[in-house]
């Protein structure tokens, strides 16, 4: 995270602890809050306690192998945010999701939005690279799964695009296809859910790119961003 961007976390945080304190009636941040307020209803997540919870995570296996945790990236008060399925070799060395060959074309379609990864936000199902980047386990999935949810809470993004099928099956439960699940906004406590296709899919079938970039435009059109001019 570069300094802006933590200043702007900080001072986000800030503003949503002094709310909070400021709807359960106390006037000022020297307050001191019961346990009893604290317990029947605490103060908002924020994505530095979320990490912080996580430390040095060993709730599962994965915790053995990886070399970096890789959390999440971007706004933390992102109106969209990228769901994808787990880190893969570049991710875990660097500790930052989607930076490898499907990273980069993330990217690319984010531009093409007219957003940028500073303006969304970027995590992934699972936050420990799998060995040999096998498919993430049931088990591992379920450990993990709390701290996306917790992320999702903090951020309350209008859109969730979900990247490819894992990222889709899991995000709404079910086991319904990608091919079938894609293109159209789902329901998840409250998110609007919009799955497509994984960029590393999209590297290997460039013929997809058009549904793809179709999908997105409908992100676009929900978030009212300015779709390009036809040419
Ligand atoms: N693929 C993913 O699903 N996530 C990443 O972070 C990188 C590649």
């Amino acid at each position: 995270m570069t300094e802006r961007e933590e200043i702007k976390t900080l001072v986000s945080d800030l503003h949503d602890h002094l709310s909070w304190l400021k709807a359960e009636g106390f006037d000022t941040w020297k307050s001191e809050v019961p346990f009893s307020v604290l317990q029947d209803n605490p103060p908002p997540l924020t994505l530095r306690g979320i990490r912080a919870d996580l430390g040095d995570c060993q709730r599962c296996r994965l915790g053995e192998t990886r070399k970096n945790l890789v959390f999440g990236v971007g706004d933390a008060k992102a109106e969209l945010m990228f769901v994808g399925e787990g880190p893969g070799a570049d991710e875990d060395a660097e500790g930052e999701p989607f930076v490898g060959k499907a990273g980069q074309l993330l990217t690319k379609m984010i531009e093409a939005m007219g957003l940028s990864r500073e303006r969304v936000y970027i995590a992934n199902i699972i936050k420990c690279r799998p060995p040999q980047n096998r498919n993430p386990q049931a088990d591992e999935i379920a450990s993990c799964r709390p701290f996306l949810d917790q992320q999702i809470a903090a951020i309350r993004p209008k859109i969730i695009c979900a990247l490819g099928t894992f990222a889709a099956q899991t995000l709404l439960n079910t086991q319904t296809r990608i091919s079938d699940l894609r293109g159209h906004f789902h329901e998840r406590n409250g998110v609007k859910v919009l799955p497509t296709f994984h960029p590393a899919y999209l590297l290997r079938n460039s013929g997809e790119k058009k549904r793809v970039w179709s999908d997105l435009q409908r992100i676009m059109v929900d978030l009212g961003l300015p779709l390009p001019e036809r040419k």
